[in-house]
């Protein structure tokens, strides 16, 4: 009987929508097919460099709800940076970090009425998270910790670098 119940319980959590990895996959080609809007030595990682892709929707920027629309994809490949012998981060003439091997490919993709079928209680809006190693597949990280980071940010749609997305049409 316990076995059975086990059973039951492994199959509700595996069917349930509880990873975002479910339905946030990591897009393909988008080194191709998305554009490349920022790099920056990480704001909050000492010993980080992230650039960050936008998909053809992202790319166009907030419409005129002020947030980016349903389809929108960013993608934020994370590196280490280049130490020297002694450990120290190396910073260029432009005092700036270099970056080194790719460590960690972080996903946000936006949907319709993603926020009423989200499985966790941190309000993100209608966006969801997802990480993954460079070759594809999950980092298996806490994505909580994800939407705990950027659920303050409600009033740039959830976003740190929205500005660095076109927000005029010229
Ligand atoms: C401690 C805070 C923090 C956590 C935790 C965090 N982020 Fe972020 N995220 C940032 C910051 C700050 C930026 C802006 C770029 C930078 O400085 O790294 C960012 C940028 C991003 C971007 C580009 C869009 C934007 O908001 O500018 C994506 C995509 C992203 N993060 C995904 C993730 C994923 C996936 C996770 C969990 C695996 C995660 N983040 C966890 C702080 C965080």
């Amino acid at each position: 009987m316990k076995t059975l119940y086990l059973g039951a319980l492994l199959a509700i959590i595996t069917q349930s929508p509880a990873t975002a990895e479910d339905r946030v996959s990591l897009p393909e080609n988008y080194r191709e097919t998305f554009v490349e809007y920022l790099s920056l030595d990480r704001t909050q990682n000492h010993d980080q460099f992230i650039r960050l892709f936008a998909d053809p929707v992202a790319i166009q920027g907030t419409d005129d709800s002020g947030e980016l629309p349903a389809g929108s994809v960013l993608v934020g490949e994370v590196y280490s940076v280049l130490k020297d012998e002694n450990g120290e981060i190396v910073n260029t003439a432009l005092g700036r970090r270099i970056s080194n091997k790719m460590v960690l490919i972080a996903v946000m993709e936006k949907n319709d009425g993603w926020a009423d079928t989200s499985s966790s209680p941190i309000d993100v809006g209608d966006w969801d998270f997802a990480a993954y190693k460079p070759d594809g597949t999950s980092a298996g990280k806490n994505l909580d910790a994800c939407r705990a980071c950027h659920s303050p940010l409600k009033a740039s749609d959830y976003l740190f670098s929205i500005e660095h997305l076109r927000t005029t049409t010229d």
